[in-house]
């Protein structure tokens, strides 16, 4: 049994499968074919925090595999109540075929992984968000072709984006250059396990911005992080991302956010609502992709 809880647990070949696959399911949705290997599946949503996309994502998604999504926010349960994780991870696992969690800590999901009985993906935590890049990286492959050798800028804070972005590099052989205000850094611990190849740290959004093939940023506040706001407005200021970021990068760069986005905090409305942005295509891919990681994981390498 695998699971899904960080962006380097499937390896450059599963990826690459996991595409062609994604571009098979998304080709037959657009064509109105029906295809239903996971009839009589289900999958269970657990969602500690707020969610539009990956909520939509998975739920339209198993629905249209012919499985059910069955959606619970921990304030509705007794998670909110305090039962622990682990006995909560026993029970739903007898019931269901595959559980999606989006929490806070990593070690939140991982003791729920350990305890589980069927697959688990991660929907975010604190500390990564790997089904945003698996879909950021099929935008790109999609369009573009292979992503290995290419400059991918990152303008904001070091958070679970950035992190799974940086895990990503190092799968699919491509460099993440980061600009974030001093104190905001990717933490040594990152750094060093990933090394210079794939990895540069900035403080000045242009350079790090320069000749990128993707400029991509997010919120300056995760969620969870909500005390920080006013503290992480004035220090985020000098990072937003403007057409003059998006001149210092190649010119035919790609525009990547995962969404919600605060136009006019990290990005300007004519980047974001510009001609070099994939967002809505980045949004949708979470579905196809998603996809294919519910058919991998529940019936593994399907060829058909
Ligand atoms: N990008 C993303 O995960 O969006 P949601 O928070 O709306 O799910
Ligand atoms: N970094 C953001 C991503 C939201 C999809 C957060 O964790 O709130």
């Amino acid at each position: 049994m695998r699971h899904f809880l960080q962006f380097s647990d499937f390896t450059l070949e599963e990826y690459e499968h996991l595409f062609k696959r994604a571009a098979i399911l998304k080709q037959r949705h657009r064509a109105g074919e029906l295809y239903q290997p996971l009839v009589g599946k289900v999958l269970a949503m657990i969602f500690e925090k707020s969610s539009t996309r990956t909520r939509v994502s998975f739920e339209a998604g198993m629905s249209q595999l012919g499985g059910h999504a069955m959606f619970m926010h921990s304030k509705d349960t007794q998670l909110g109540r305090g039962e622990p994780i682990e006995d909560v991870a026993q029970v739903i696992s007898r019931m269901t075929n595959i559980v999606m969690v989006r929490t806070y800590e990593q070690s939140i999901i991982e003791r729920f992984a350990e305890n589980s009985l069927v697959p688990v993906i991660n929907g975010l935590t604190n500390e990564y968000h790997p089904c945003q890049i698996m879909a950021d990286i099929f935008t790109w492959v999609e369009r573009n072709g292979p992503i290995q050798g290419k400059t991918v800028a990152w303008i904001g804070d070091s958070n679970n984006v950035s992190r799974t972005w940086l895990q990503a590099a190092k799968v699919f052989d491509f460099k993440l250059n980061l600009a974030c205000p001093r104190g905001y850094e990717m933490t040594v611990l990152d750094g060093q396990t990933y090394g210079s190849r794939y990895f540069e740290q900035f403080y000045d959004p242009f350079q790090a911005a320069r000749d990128a093939d993707i400029v991509t940023t997010d919120v300056s506040v995760s969620m969870g992080y909500e005390r920080e706001t006013l503290q992480r407005k004035r220090d985020f200021l000098n990072y937003r991302v403007s057409e003059k970021t998006m001149l210092q990068a190649k010119a035919n760069a790609l525009f990547m956010h995962c969404l919600p986005a605060h136009r006019g905090e990290e990005v300007d409305p004519e980047v974001i609502d510009g001609p070099q942005s994939v967002v809505w295509e980045e949004a949708e891919n979470r579905m196809h992709t998603q996809k294919a990681v519910l058919e991998y994981l529940l019936l593994g390498k399907v060829d058909n």
